[in-house]
């Protein structure tokens, strides 16, 4: 499958940041100025707290709600936590598992990121997966590596027709919320290396319609040269989807 015929994925990682007003103000910013968007499909990340109310302002729109992290219970004592289901329940349809920032400061591994998986993708929901390495691993030329260790724990035991249902976020450790971003040529050859290794496990018909997605200070001003690298379908997006003007200028880039 050619690129073009993979749907470019926009997505705003908004982490830790707005509340539900802000959330329903950046929304009916948005809005209007996608209401003829038909080639690209958006989602924003938004905190749990505003999950329900991001839901609501959506409804029969092009964008769609996801979350953050999951736990991979279904239930019990795990004190902090939310469940596949309780994400669910409230039509939320993503969700972002194996954040840089969830392994590096809330004990993320490869191991539960796997069980993330499963668990999001049992019940339905659409996982962003990333993946990505610091920059002693580049400098050490373990990039390769790295990725394909993770990529390959995450998706241990999920098959081909689940595929449907992820996509791989391409997030270098040393590009996230730096304002360093890697060239296109760095991300492309990454992302071309992921579909590879896709390729090896799944076959090409999966490898050529699975999503790859590159995070890391993509902006404005660079997003046109990043999304338009042959295996390069979209972004995941931080510092630069808080703010819906910028935000729609990447969308506008990715058409
Ligand atoms: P950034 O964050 O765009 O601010 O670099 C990206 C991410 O962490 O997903």
């Amino acid at each position: 499958m050619n690129k073009v015929l993979r749907k470019p994925v926009i997505a705003g990682n908004w982490k830790m940041n707005k509340n539900q007003a802000e959330t329903i103000a950046f929304i009916n910013e948005l809005l209007p100025e996608i209401s003829d968007l038909q080639d690209v499909k958006i989602v924003l990340c938004v905190p749990f707290t505003d999950l329900s109310a991001a839901v609501s302002a959506v409804l029969g729109t092009c964008v769609s709600i996801g979350a953050q992290n999951v736990h991979y219970s279904q239930k019990g004592a795990f004190t902090g936590e939310i469940s596949v289901s309780m994400l669910a329940e409230i039509g939320v349809e993503y969700v972002i598992i194996g954040h840089s920032e969830r392994r590096q400061y809330f004990g993320e591994t490869d191991r539960t990121v796997k069980l993330r998986t499963s668990a999001a993708l049992e019940a339905g929901l659409k996982v962003i997966l990333c993946i990505g390495e610091t920059l002693d691993e580049r400098n050490g030329n373990l990039t390769d590596n790295v990725v394909n260790t993770q990529l390959a724990a995450a998706l241990d035991g999920i098959s081909a027709e689940a595929m449907d249902s992820v996509i791989i976020a391409y997030e270098p450790v040393w590009a996230i919320g730096t304002g360093l971003n890697a060239t296109d040529e760095q991300a492309e050859q990454v992302c071309g290396y992921i579909r590879d290794q896709l390729a090896l496990k799944y076959g090409s018909e999966v490898s050529d319609k699975t999503v790859i997605q590159y995070g890391g200070s993509m902006k404005s001003s660079n997003a046109a040269g990043l999304l338009a690298m042959p295996d390069i379908d979209g972004g995941l997006i931080g510092t630069a989807s808080l703010e819906a003007k910028e935000f729609l200028a990447i969308i506008k880039s990715a058409k």
